[in-house]
């Protein structure tokens, strides 16, 4: 597969021009990626105006992805949740006209990343909470879905929604079922938004299983999550079935979220995946896949419990082991293993094919050395839906003042307080913050949040 930025991008470093163009090093530095680092010199294309080099680049992970359209960002999924929002809500426009009478509803699954919060501060949208239908499966990265209950909230709602929005995988590794639930979403009309941030790699499983494959209309992904690209690479997708009405406001939309300056280390990076994926990629993922079933067989067999159903992801269940997920890794830090995220539940390790044989002796190895406990008898305390009093966008405009969380208890919750990761809110925007929300920002380790003056 052919990588057009990258090939520009080595050309113009070896043709040595002097460089009197931004960025300010001229090429030159420390970091040793500088020759590397250019700006929309002649040729380079520019990303929200792309019809060069970019757009070619795009068009081939479209063609891997079987995507309608694909679009790079260089500031991570956090700018095509934005821009999603953005684009539902054009289309909803559309078709419902500017004087639609109701409020502009997104129904969403409460484990929402914080660009989505951003995101409907930003564009006025209101919120339909899904959230989990048992109270014991409540947990910050977690929101399960179900058919039935999309269909009872969005019958509930009773006008039409700008669109649903759900995240899977999430943190810890959940799925939802995105081929019922699309279909729920159409049947009332709406669009299904998937934040795949954790999934990229799903289109390239047997059978694949990325959202778009599955039914989602719009869905972004972080390529620096789970393939070989650099921090901030992204892929915004629409499917075929809306590729012709909304193609045309993306690069607007994904410019109004993002700076004026992408980085081009960024975008090689993105286009020099789509050679690494066009060239056996299913076959490593497969590998990788099956080496993960292999490590998860044998932490069972030493009594380790495990959670989640994402293929990359390997997560123990460390209070249910007797650890305090933080105690757990800490303790797996000394020994030399780092993990993608630990919290009082929880330790999630995420593989992909570039880990080496090595890395899994390595964590088996650590694991190892500690003994499976007695189940530490806690889960995050008992809580329910907050009051709403102000919205999201007038929560967030508001002045603010940090308190304590103890003394936050019966205020109104500002820009809301996250943890990050997972960058998912107990308490958001606008909702009041009761005791047993004060008690579950301390289980997650947030003592002072900013409430509304
Ligand atoms: C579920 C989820 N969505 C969106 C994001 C934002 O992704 P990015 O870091 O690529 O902006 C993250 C980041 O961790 C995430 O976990």
């Amino acid at each position: 597969m052919e990588t057009p930025v990258y090939d520009f991008v080595q050309a113009y470093a070896a043709a040595g021009n002097v460089r009197l163009h931004m960025p300010g090093h001229k090429g030159k530095g420390s970091l040793g990626v500088e020759a590397f680092d250019i700006t929309e010199v002649f040729g380079a294309d520019s990303l929200y105006e792309a019809g060069g080099i970019i757009e070619k680049s795009e068009q081939n992970a479209s063609f891997l992805f079987g995507s309608g359209n694909t679009f790079y960002s260089a500031e991570g999924s956090s700018q095509c949740v934005k821009t999603m929002l953005f684009l539902a809500l054009m289309r909803f426009k559309e078709l419902h006209g500017e004087n639609f009478k109701e409020r502009k509803v997104v129904v969403a699954a409460r484990n929402a990343h914080k660009s989505f919060l951003a995101a409907v501060a930003l564009l006025g949208l209101d919120v339909v909470w899904l959230w989990p239908e048992e109270q014991e499966d409540y947990h910050l990265c977690c929101c399960p879905v179900s058919e039935e209950g999309l269909f009872a909230t969005l019958k509930k709602v009773g006008f039409p929604v700008v669109a649903v929005f759900l995240t899977s995988p999430d943190y810890l590794g959940g799925l939802l079922d995105i081929h019922v639930l699309s279909q729920v979403a159409h049947r009332f009309g709406t669009l299904l938004l998937v934040d795949n941030a954790h999934g990229a790699y799903q289109h390239f499983l047997e059978p694949a299983a990325h959202p778009l494959d599955l039914g989602a209309d719009l869905c972004c992904d972080s390529a620096h999550k789970t393939l070989p690209v650099l921090t901030g690479g992204a892929y915004l997708h629409l499917a075929g079935s809306v590729a012709k009405t909304m193609a045309p406001y993306v690069r607007q939309a994904l410019s109004m979220f993002g700076s004026t300056s992408p980085s081009y280390l960024i975008l090689q990076s993105l286009d020099l995946a789509n050679r690494y994926l066009a060239n056996g990629y299913e076959k490593r993922l497969a590998q990788c896949v099956g080496r993960l079933d292999e490590l998860r067989g044998e932490l069972l067999f030493h009594g380790w419990v495990l959670y989640g159903k994402e293929p990359l992801k390997i997560t123990v269940a460390a209070a249910k082991c007797g650890y305090d997920g933080r105690e757990m890794a800490s303790l797996l830090r000394a020994g030399g293993v780092e993990c993608e995220y630990a919290d009082p539940d929880f330790v999630v390790f995420m593989f992909t094919p570039e880990n080496e044989e090595e890395d899994y002796r390595k964590l088996l190895a650590c694991i190892k050395k500690l003994a499976v406990r007695k189940e530490l008898c806690r889960r995050p305390p008992a809580f329910l839906p907050p009051r709403r009093v102000l919205s999201v966008r007038e929560a967030v405009f508001s002045p603010y003042e940090l308190l304590p969380v103890r003394e936050a208890v019966g205020r109104i919750m500002g820009p809301a307080a996250v943890s990050c990761p997972p960058a998912v809110a107990v308490v958001v925007s606008g909702e009041e913050i009761g005791e047993d929300a004060a008690e579950v920002l301390f289980y997650y380790g947030m003592d002072r949040v900013a409430v509304v003056r």
